[in-house]
């Protein structure tokens, strides 16, 4: 089938659904809120929504622990409301993509609980090894959520591998009936009209054989033996010969630790096995490798992070956008200013959506959501977070501890979407599974949509201005002043037109400078931040985008 690449000209919207928005009042999140808020979606100008897991699942990461990859969640509103949400998109002209996670699975899934009795054919389904002399572990690889990547199974009497959280299994993706269970999953969800996958951490499926130990890095035990492992490239094509090439649908693979020159092995447009990679070093300014080795925030390796990546795809292949996710804390409490909330969600946006790619937006940074600042650890409920406040750090006052968990935690991101300054935000008439961050009365849809100066309507008009120009989507990409610490600015150029965006990301005034070859005096300033009219400096966080034609 011919590839029409429709997802160039989108721009997409992440719904993690425990906290979108509640519709029957039962205080979690499901798909007939959704379904009352299509249109509201729509009008920030976003043609698709990425939804995280909806499948049945004991919720012990989440969602990312599925029990059953064929059906939607019962307190989701199961498949009806499913249905009715696909309609609503296709009837809009928008996308629907799945979140496809089978690098694992739950426990509870039947696969698992027939494999650690030795059924078939399910037996070898999971990554199983013989306890060692004296019960050892098989390797010393470490899961990324809760120790050892071992767990052993008293009803098996083995240990299984989780490189997530216990009760995530691996699967054994070298079992070629595994891989068969996969395609059969990617078919059910595309004949039933979806239009593409987020694949979860896919990049993990392929183990190196053998499981070797790790005697490099003190960090990320093992990583360096199923991150791109050796048969990584070979499963993906399969997937893509054998299902994906068969529909009209696109793929967005998640990649933690990619660099743009490897990314090319997947994504570049002639050979890749995927379209487009989740990469992390734009998620890296503010700390190493991991939001729980925080850094002071650095402009320029947040420049250096889009830079590269813009650069290194140039011409070959093309790439998602974004800065927030379920994942990781809230972008303006990371990169930008509490204190400047609206100015710097401003100048965080126009960073990025001006670049090449394909944006997303995650629910409520929109309208400038800030890190959730809970007064007691016992309110987090995160797996990871869970951990690592058990497991580390312990000897630091509670003081210390309860900032690590505000600026590092997944759940800094994860409250509900604050609607309006109502009882419990507008998000639910019940009581919400989760705790909703107090500054719901000042930071909420509704008095952002009351203010036409707001980061809503910034977001609303930079949408629209990106989709109207040629420039934005196809426009070669340059940064300027690279090594000035305070402004981030990056032109795109096509023959026939050019493009200017100036961020200042600054609490004080900035002198304003322009590259040679952008005259303001014969541009125009087709978008700014600040209401008042432009002066010769930057206002504190100030965004300006300038257009030229020839
Ligand atoms: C990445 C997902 O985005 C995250 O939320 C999840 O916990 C892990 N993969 C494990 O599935």
């Amino acid at each position: 089938m011919e590839r029409k690449r429709w997802y160039k000209d989108m721009v997409f919207y992440q719904i993690w659904p425990r906290s979108f928005k509640d519709g029957n009042g039962d205080g979690m999140g499901d798909l007939w809120g959704v379904l009352e808020k299509l249109d509201y979606i729509r009008s920030l100008g976003c043609d698709g929504i990425w939804f995280s897991p909806l499948y049945p699942s004991p919720g012990a990461d989440c969602g990312y622990d599925i029990a059953d990859y064929m059906d939607i969640a019962p307190e989701f509103g199961g498949m009806e409301a499913f249905r009715a949400v696909l309609e609503g998109l296709h009837a809009r002209g928008m996308k629907l993509i799945m979140d496809l996670v089978v690098n694992h699975t739950s426990d509870e899934h039947e696969w698992f609980q027939k494999s650690r009795q030795r059924i078939d054919p399910y037996t070898d389904y999971y990554i199983w090894r013989p306890a060692g002399p004296g019960g050892a572990l098989p390797n010393n690889w470490q899961s990324h959520f809760e120790g050892s990547a071992w767990e052993f199974d008293d009803v098996r009497g083995e240990y299984y591998m989780h490189l997530f959280a216990i009760k995530q299994p691996d699967l054994n993706m070298d079992n070629p009936l595994v891989r068969e269970e996969v395609k059969k999953i990617l078919r059910f969800w595309l004949d039933l009209g979806v239009d593409g996958f987020r694949e979860d951490v896919i990049t993990f499926i392929s183990k190196k054989e053998g499981l070797p130990q790790d005697h490099l890095f003190p960090i990320y035990k093992g990583m360096r033996f199923y991150n791109h492992g050796p048969h990584i490239h070979e499963y993906l094509t399969e997937f893509k010969r054998d299902v994906l090439d068969h529909y009209d649908c696109f793929t967005l693979a998640e990649a933690p630790l990619v660099s743009p020159k490897r990314s090319l092995e997947y994504i570049d447009e002639r050979t890749g096995q995927i379209d487009m990679m989740i990469q992390f070093q734009c998620q890296c300014a503010d700390c190493f490798f991991t939001d729980w080795m925080p850094l002071k925030f650095s402009l320029r390796r947040m420049k250096h992070a889009f830079s590269m990546w813009q650069y290194k795809l140039q011409g070959r292949a093309w790439n998602m956008l974004y800065l927030e996710n379920h994942d990781h804390p809230r972008i303006i409490s990371r990169y930008g200013s509490e204190d400047y909330r609206t100015e710097s969600g401003k100048a965080l946006a126009a960073s990025y959506l001006f670049q090449q790619g394909t944006p997303f937006i995650y629910q409520g940074q929109e309208i400038g959501m800030t890190n959730w600042r809970p007064d007691s650890p016992a309110l987090y409920e995160d797996v990871q977070t869970v951990y690592q406040n058990t497991h580390r750090g312990t000897r630091k006052s509670a003081a210390k501890r309860l900032h690590a968990l505000w600026r590092s935690s997944r759940d800094s991101a994860r409250t509900p979407v604050q609607w309006d300054d109502g009882p419990q935000a507008g998000f639910t008439t019940g009581t919400p599974w989760f705790s909703i961050n107090p500054n719901y009365r000042e930071i909420n849809v509704n008095r952002e949509e009351a203010d036409p100066d707001s980061l809503l309507h910034f977001y609303r008009r930079a949408i629209q201005l990106r989709k109207s120009l040629r420039v934005v989507r196809d426009g070669r990409y340059k940064e300027h002043f690279h090594l000035n610490p305070r402004l981030y600015v990056y032109s795109r150029t096509l023959p026939a037109e050019k493009l200017l965006v100036i961020c200042s990301f600054s609490k004080h005034k900035q002198k304003i400078r322009f590259p040679k070859g952008f005259d303001p005096a014969n541009g125009k300033l087709i978008l700014q931040s600040y209401k008042e009219s432009a002066e010769d400096y930057l206002r504190p966080y100030e965004a300006r985008v300038y257009y030229w034609e020839k």
